[in-house]
């Protein structure tokens, strides 16, 4: 019972036990007390009028005891209302005050959501002039290096152009770094837009995998596909599905030293499934979380692996944001399988992206 019901419900209770037991004292003062008739011999009166009045007297002292008790009993319950009130008016202090501590909180944890949101919001922004500024020099001196190795300026002897490949090709690879990283600002800064155009699946798919078969060239590691022969035309931001399929592929062959990549295609009219299985290093469960997190690589000692860690989270969004999904499957040692399901959308759907 609330305190509220053990103080002040009793307390209901004794006054209506006095107003009874006073209303038995008037009932046994007025009729329980026989009257003497005259017209009665006093010897038939006597002995009755004897009994009736000690039963009467013995009740009057009972209610006079009982009536004592309920008012001791009521000074108890009237002080403990006392406190009771008092307990009141502390509780409803102790109530505003911590009220008014949560609000100043509240208010502390939403200046420094504010302050975060800001902060990331200029991180954002610092890295994507910074990547656009970095991109245009660098795209420079691949072309002209380029040039160079090409022999249109002039001529170069088979070291020149050796060192002149490698240059470019640790350009390209610069590059690729720096457009991830600008991927990644945009996206989480809400900014990535989508190009919607055509998309020949087939085209997409068989690009990806002829740039896979180059990566199989120096590994003993072989490449089999399982490609429908005719995938269907959807909408799409088609570099940017493209990106999706090479990060997964080059994924495989990156993490597998030796055996196979199994790349695997289909189509319904409303969805591709897409399937690339490696027999490569595999995924431990407690890494799960790792493979779609921005800048994160599991660490492995028996494969030394270059890159950022952020081209599967790049990939995944891509995917989600043309409404398909991207999920994988894997075991240590074993191998890995990633899927990717999209739905084959009409222009007018892609517009809604
Ligand atoms: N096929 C795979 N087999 C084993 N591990 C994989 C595979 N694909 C991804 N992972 C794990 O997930 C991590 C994240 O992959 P992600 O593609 O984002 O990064 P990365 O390949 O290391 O670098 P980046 O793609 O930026 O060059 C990898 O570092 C690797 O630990
Ligand atoms: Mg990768």
């Amino acid at each position: 019972m609330s305190l509220y019901g053990q103080v002040v419900l009793p307390r209901r209770q004794i006054r209506y036990l006095f107003i009874l037991s006073f209303g038995l004292v008037l009932f046994i003062q007025f009729f329980a007390i026989p009257k003497v008739v005259l017209s009665v011999s006093p010897a038939e009166i006597l002995p009755q009028l004897m009994t009736r009045s000690i039963a009467s007297i013995i009740t009057l002292v009972i209610l006079v005891v009982i009536n004592v008790l309920l008012y001791i009993l009521r000074q108890e319950f009237d002080s403990r209302q006392e406190e009771l009130q008092k307990f009141v008016v502390e509780l409803d202090n102790r109530v505003k005050e911590r009220t008014k501590e949560l609000e100043i909180s509240k208010q502390q944890a939403e200046e420094a959501r504010q302050q975060a949101e800001d902060a990331n919001q200029i991180k954002s922004q610092f890295l994507a002039n910074m990547s656009h500024e970095l991109r245009t020099p660098l795209n420079a001196i691949l072309n002209f290096t380029a040039f160079v190795a090409d022999g249109v300026m002039g001529d170069v002897n088979e070291e020149q152009e050796d060192a002149l490949r490698q240059s470019i090709s640790s350009g390209k690879h610069l590059l690729a770094l720096i457009n991830d990283i600008l991927d990644v600002t945009k996206i989480e800064a809400g900014l990535m837009d989508l190009f919607i155009q055509p998309v020949d699946l087939s085209e997409v798919i068989n690009g990806a995998v002829s740039i896979g078969k180059a990566l199989a060239k120096d590994k003993p590691v072989q490449m089999i596909t399982e490609i429908q022969e005719k995938l269907p035309t959807t909408y799409g931001d088609k570099r940017r599905l493209r990106q999706v399929f090479l990060n997964v592929i080059s994924n495989a062959f990156k993490f597998t030293k030796e055996g196979s990549v199994t790349i695997y295609a289909d189509a319904t009219d409303t969805h591709l499934k897409v399937r690339v299985t490696d027999t490569g290093i595999g995924i431990a469960p407690e890494n799960y979380d790792m493979v779609f997190e921005s800048f994160k690589q599991v660490k492995n000692d028996n494969l030394e692996v270059v890159g950022t860690g952020l081209g599967m989270p790049i990939s995944k969004y891509f995917v989600e944001s043309h409404q398909g999904k991207m999920w994988f499957e894997s075991q240590v040692g074993a191998g890995t399988t990633f899927f990717i399901e999209l739905p084959i959308l009409t222009e007018e759907q892609a517009n809604t992206l």
